[in-house]
C-alpha cells in the first residue's frame, strides 16, 4: 500500500511516499527555519503562508522522486493536529482536495503518533509494546505504546515543552533559533556541572515535567550576573541547562518504563535529536536491561515519512476521514 503523506503542523512543509508503513520511497522536507530565525521563533501567520506557497512543489517532488504519479497512490494521509491551526489547515485542505479529486481514502494522522512511528521506520524489528519519550517544540509526553494503535499518556509537561525551553534559553543567551542545536553546540565546550539548575518532578507520581522553572532559573542567573557586572560563560550555562533537561527527561522515562513493566524504550520528536539525551537514555536503558531505539535526527524533527507510517497503522484500524475533517490545534493523544 503506497501512501502519500502530508505534514504542515509547524514550520516544515513536508510530503512523503511510504510503502507498507516502513518503506520510505521519498521524504521531502521544506523547512522554514531561515525565515523564522530572524524573529527568534515561529511566526504562525508566516508559517501558514509559506506552507501555501510550498506545498504543491513538495508533493510533486515526493511523487516524482519515487517515479510515481497520483494514479499509483492508494491513499492520502495528513496531520490534522496538534499544531498551529493555520499551518495545519493548509495540509488538511490540500489532502482533502486530493482525496476528493482522486477518489482515494483520506487518513487523518495525529502528529505525536507520527513522531512515535518514526521508530518503526528506523528499525523494522522494533515493535510495541514500549515506552516512548516524545519531546519536541510543542510537546513533552511519555507514552506507553501498547500496540500499533493503543496509546496511553503516562506523563506530560505542566507548562513549557522541552524544545520550547531550549528555544527560549537559546534566545536569552543570544544563540539563535532553533535553540536545541544551538545549545547542544555551545554546550560542547562547557561544563555540565558548572551550575546546578533545578530539576522538577510534577504530578502524583512525580513523572510529569515542568520546564518553565529551569528556564526562569537560567534567565535569573544571567540577570544576576549582569547586575553584578560579571562575565557569563555561555558554554557553561548551555551545558548546565542541557544537563538539567537531559537528567529530568531520561530519569522520568526510565521510571515510567519500570512502572509499566515493558522491555523496550524509544525516543521521538525534535529534541530526540539531542546527542547527549540520546547517549544518556541509551546508557540508562542498558544499565536497567531495556532495549533502546531512536530514529536518526532527520526522522526526529518534523517530516512526512513518519506521518505515512502512522497512517498505515491508522488505516488498518479503520481510521478514515470524510470531507468534514478539520484541523485541531489541541488534538489530545488517545
Ligand atoms: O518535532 P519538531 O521538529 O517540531 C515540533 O513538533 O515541535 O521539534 C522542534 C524542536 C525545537 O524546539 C528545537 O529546538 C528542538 O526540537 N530540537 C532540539 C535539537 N534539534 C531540534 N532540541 C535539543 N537538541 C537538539 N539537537
Ligand atoms: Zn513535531
Amino acid at each position: 500500500m503506497k501512501i502519500l503523506a502530508i505534514e504542515s503542523s509547524c514550520d516544515e512543509t513536508a510530503a512523503a511516499v511510504v510503502e507498507d508503513g516502513i518503506n520510505v520511497l521519498t521524504n521531502i522536507i521544506n523547512t522554514q527555519i531561515d525565515t523564522h530565525k530572524r524573529y527568534g521563533g515561529v511566526v504562525p501567520e508566516i508559517a501558514s503562508r509559506m506552507h501555501i506557497e510550498n506545498i504543491t512543489e513538495v508533493i510533486d517532488k515526493a511523487l516524482s522522486g519515487a517515479e510515481l504519479t497520483f494514479d499509483d497512490i492508494d491513499a492520502i494521509a495528513v496531520t490534522y493536529g496538534p499544531g498551529l491551526v493555520g499551518a495545519l489547515l493548509v495540509g488538511v485542505s490540500t489532502a482533502k482536495g486530493l482525496s476528493f479529486a482522486l477518489g482515494k481514502p483520506l487518513i487523518p494522522v495525529h502528529h505525536i503518533k507520527g513522531h512515535i512511528c518514526a521508530n518503526y521506520i528506523a528499525n523494522p524489528d522494533f515493535k510495541p509494546p514500549f515506552v516512548c519519550l516524545v519531546a519536541s517544540g510543542g510537546h513533552s509526553h511519555i507514552v506507553h505504546v501498547k500496540d500499533y494503535n493503543t496509546y496511553e499518556v503516562l506523563a506530560k509537561t505542566c507548562d513549557d515543552a522541552a524544545g520550547e525551553a531550549f528555544d527560549k534559553v537559546s534566545r536569552v543567551l543570544g544563540l539563535g533559533y532553533p535553540g536545541g542545536p544551538a545549545i547542544q553546540k555551545a554546550a560542547e565546550k562547557g561544563n555540565p556541572d558548572a551550575i546546578r539548575f533545578p530539576r522538577v518532578n510534577m504530578g502524583e507520581e512525580g513523572f510529569d515535567f515542568s520546564f518553565s522553572g529551569v528556564k526562569t532559573a537560567v534567565i535569573n542567573y544571567i540577570h544576576n550576573a549582569e547586575q553584578k557586572g560579571e562575565e557569563i560563560n555561555k558554554a557553561d550555562v548551555a551545558a548546565s541547562f542541557q544537563e538539567a533537561v537531559v537528567d529530568v527527561l531520561s530519569s522520568h522515562l526510565i521510571d515510567c518504563a519500570k512502572k509499566c513493566g515493558v522491555k523496550k524504550i524509544a525516543l521521538a520528536g525534535g529534541v530526540a535529536s539531542n546527542a547527549p539525551l540520546r547517549r544518556r537514555v541509551e546508557e540508562k536503558s542498558k544499565a536497567n536491561g531495556f532495549e533502546f531505539n531512536c530514529p536518526p535526527p532527520i526522522l526526529c524533527t518534523d517530516n512526512g515519512a513518519m506521518i505515512g507510517c502512522a497512517a498505515y497503522y491508522a488505516y488498518q484500524n479503520g481510521e478514515i476521514a470524510g470531507s468534514d475533517l478539520n484541523a485541531e490545534a489541541s488534538l489530545p493523544l488517545k
